[in-house]
């Protein structure tokens, strides 16, 4: 009797064993099924703050990267292991020194987003973003928080540097190289902010007010291409409103448009920080909350309980979830090695930024340099460049190699008096103040790691620069710029130089041309600036960027020739910041210290002494107009013939390059683009050439031209030749009708432009659309 009462509770036992399945990628159901409400409600609620740092705050979860973002949390009892999302656009940013470890976990600092849109190529983006996910993997994490994809719709937004392009094709194109590059790797990304996350200034809560051909031809677009081209594993959503709901919140964006029309079937998360609305945005499609608080855990199990949340919300969620959670390493037991082949990857981004970096002007060959071997290297980011971001988009890198070094490296002889002089400041700044946080590479205990900063820039008296002339063969002058996430940037002194640099570019412009020596400017900067007002002044102006953690071996890679750089504009630099659009309705006048609330700004900027374009429609931006529609970057400077400094997609060569005559053949899918492209200079180099296509009149009224296809030649030998083939889809050729709430491409005629720049057209050609096309879209996310 004893032995049979065993038998049966043991066989109880093994039953209630098996009665917990453990999660495999073929029992996602059943794994389900067996969830108790409260592990449903755990696990959608992610472990953020807590698993950033050593001295976690949730005793359930454990740091497995030190200065990872955060990370899902584990279900042991069902084989739900927790897994690790980390930061961030350019590079993996984790802490880079570990308590008692005497190991370190540097990540490389890869350039910044905008320098790889600017390089028009998208399989050199995807060929480098293999790199980055190599160190994802290789470093313990599974799911990037990258790439930033926001559209560029005013250049003072703080975190333009994290994404790609004014124009939604290109930005959906290098966003989805960027994802495949990343998730060849065998790990994911977030793709982000989704969306409408184009300032800073009152992210949490700004309600941006979009109309909805905009909202879906320009700010939309770009993340469908990601979504539909590369299968992104998961999205994040941002953290503004759209149209007067919460995006997380956002049944339409996150359900209705990203699942229901574009077939997404990966998982959402939160930007980081917790909503009031956390049922929902379980009912919206946002999965996973993070950082995720144990309150929000509450008001789901709550919701379920009282009938406010329908339990098959949560499945559905819950499913997403473990779906990502099977294809992890970490689910795998993928053993990493924290050994990343860091040495390989800085040649890679070495190389790779020179292709991103746009050569503005170069009036008589004076770059690459001939006979130039002293020189005067002025401006403080010479001595302490500026490799990428700051906030999350930072990463904590081994070194930056500073302009100086990188040119000293090169042979050129660096002026002494100068660099003892701008080191002597260096230090002074590292000294006096908060700066000492900004050293390159260091990270802040567990949280958010300042990036390389700029100090403020020193006045030069002109004899300095007066007595250097007679020293050197020519001089260089950096200017430098920094940004990131939580404040944008200010008109004065920013987008525009500040004065001390004025009369730096002035006198040594001055000074060194009496005595016929050249000038080059190089731009250290994060995103667009004014030029218009100096660009005059030098011989060559080169667009470096932040590229990334070799900056200085980069630029000067491009300052000896070793590199051609072949970078183009993704973005427009406009003559003045006023003549963009959108300058109408951007809150860029900020009083310091009261910078997200309050404030009357319109006043106060009159007290200083300049002009509001219109009276701003609300005092303390809670919502921001995007009352100029499609009117953004080049959709507007092109078609209202509106001059600017340099145009979308322009950018110099060492050589140049003879286009042929483009054809284009159409079929029952779209078109296909040929032209061939000839290197007729003297130095090998590569061309991006763009493909911009003009709509026929009788459709949608349009822009003048908008870009369908790019493409970059391979490097071509002097006199060498290719032909670049592109194709582009009927549906790539629709535009948005509200009125019918469809994507429609008319019939009739349409102009190819192919072209070195939006400005630059080298060859047309023609084709007919037989029949007007169109395709259904949900009416979702109309303004209120
Ligand atoms: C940023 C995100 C980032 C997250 C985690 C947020 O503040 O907006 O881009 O991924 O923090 O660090």
């Amino acid at each position: 009797m004893k032995k049979l009462l065993t038998i049966i509770l043991l066989s109880a036992i093994t039953l209630a064993a098996t009665a917990q399945p453990k999660l495999n990628k073929d029992n996602i159901d059943e794994v389900l099924a067996a969830m108790t409400l409260e592990e449903k409600a755990t696990l959608v609620v992610g472990s953020g703050w807590g698993s950033m740092a050593a001295g976690s705050m949730t005793a359930a979860t454990k740091v497995l990267v030190p200065g990872a973002a955060g990370t899902t949390v584990a279900i042991e009892r069902l084989g739900i292991p927790q897994t690790v999302l980390s930061d961030g656009p350019a590079g993996l940013r984790i802490d880079p020194r570990r308590k008692d470890d005497p190991n370190t976990y540097f990540c490389t600092g890869f350039p910044v987003g905008t320098v790889l849109a600017c390089t028009f190529d998208a399989q050199t983006v995807e060929e480098l973003l293999k790199a980055m996910g190599e160190e994802v993997r290789e470093y313990g994490a599974d799911v990037l928080l990258a790439p930033g994809m926001n559209l560029h719709r005013n250049p003072l937004c703080g975190r333009n540097f994290e994404y790609f392009s004014e124009d939604p094709f290109l930005s959906g194109k290098i966003s989805a190289a960027f994802i495949r590059g990343i998730q060849s790797q065998g790990v994911g990304v977030s793709a982000k902010h989704f969306a409408f996350n184009n300032q800073e200034i009152n992210r949490m809560a700004n309600d941006a007010r979009i109309p909805q051909r905009a909202l879906r031809e320009l700010y939309l677009k770009n993340f469908e291409i990601a979504v539909r081209d590369a299968k992104p594993w998961t999205l994040m959503s941002s953290y503004n409103k759209i149209n007067g709901e919460f995006t997380q919140q956002s049944h339409d964006l996150l359900t209705t448009i990203l699942r229901d029309e574009w077939g997404f079937d990966g998982m959402v998360m939160t930007d980081w920080g917790a909503k009031d609305g956390t049922v929902a945005a379980v009912h919206a499609g946002n999965d996973l909350m993070e950082p995720g608080m144990p309150f929000e855990t509450q008001r789901i199990i709550e919701a379920v309980n009282n009938g406010t949340l329908d339990i098959a919300d949560l499945d559905r969620n819950v499913r997403n979830i473990l779906n990502y959670i099977v294809k992890t390493p970490r689910f795998a037991g993928y053993k990493y090695s924290n050994k990343p082949d860091l040495e390989a990857h800085a040649a890679l981004v070495r190389k790779v930024a020179t292709e991103g970096m746009v050569l503005l002007k170069n009036d008589d060959n004076t770059l690459p340099f001939d006979g130039v071997k002293n020189v005067a290297l002025f401006g403080l980011n010479a001595y302490k460049s500026i490799a990428g971001g700051t906030g999350s988009g930072n990463v904590n890198k081994p070194y930056i190699r500073h302009i100086s070094e990188g040119m000293q490296e090169a042979g050129f002889k660096l002026d002494e008096n100068i660099e003892r002089l701008y080191k002597a400041w260096r230090e002074y700044q590292n000294a006096e103040d908060v700066n000492a946080s900004f050293l390159p590479g260091q990270a802040l205990g567990g949280g958010l790691s300042l990036g390389d900063g700029v100090m403020p820039e020193m006045a030069v008296r002109k004899v300095v620069v007066q007595n250097s002339v007679v020293r050197n063969d020519a001089a260089v002058v950096v200017i430098g710029r920094n940004a990131g996430e939580g404040d944008d940037r200010t008109i004065d002194g920013d987008f525009d130089l500040t004065a001390a640099e004025r009369e730096l570019i002035t006198n040594v412009c001055n000074l060194y041309h009496q005595a016929g020596k050249k000038v080059v400017v190089v731009l250290n900067v994060g995103g667009a600036v004014e030029t218009a007002s100096w660009k005059n002044l030098p011989d060559a102006i080169l667009l470096a960027w932040t590229p990334g953690q070799e900056v200085g071996n980069s630029v000067a890679d491009i300052i000896t020739g070793k590199a051609n750089p072949s970078g183009k504009l993704s973005m427009t630099f406009p003559v003045t910041y006023l003549d963009i659009p959108s300058s109408a309705n951007f809150p860029y006048y900020k009083p310091k210290g009261n910078r997200n609330n309050g404030g009357d700004w319109a006043a106060m900027a009159a007290a200083m002494g300049f002009k509001m374009p219109e009276p701003q429609p609300v005092k303390d931006y809670d919502y921001t107009d995007y009352a100029e529609g499609l009117n953004v970057g080049y959709r507007y400077f092109n078609t209202n013939n509106v001059a600017v400094s340099y145009p979308f997609g322009f950018g110099l060569s060492y050589t140049t390059f003879e286009y042929g005559k483009p054809t284009v053949k159409a079929d029952a899918d779209g078109i296909t683009v040929s032209v061939s492209v000839k290197n007729t200079g003297k130095v090998a180099g590569k061309e991006a050439v763009q493909v911009y296509v003009a709509a026929p009149a009788g459709g949608l009224e349009k822009p003048a031209c908008e870009l369908k296809a790019f493409a970059k030649t391979r490097e071509l030998q002097p006199g060498e030749s290719q032909v670049l083939t592109m194709k582009v889809t009927s549906y790539e050729l629709a535009s948005f009708n509200d009125d019918t709430c469809a994507w429609e491409t008319a019939a009739g005629t349409y102009k190819v432009l192919v072209g070195a720049s939006v400005e630059d057209i080298r060859g047309t050609a023609t084709f007919k659309q037989a029949k007007p096309m169109s395709w259904k879209a949900h009416s979702a996310l109309l303004s209120k």
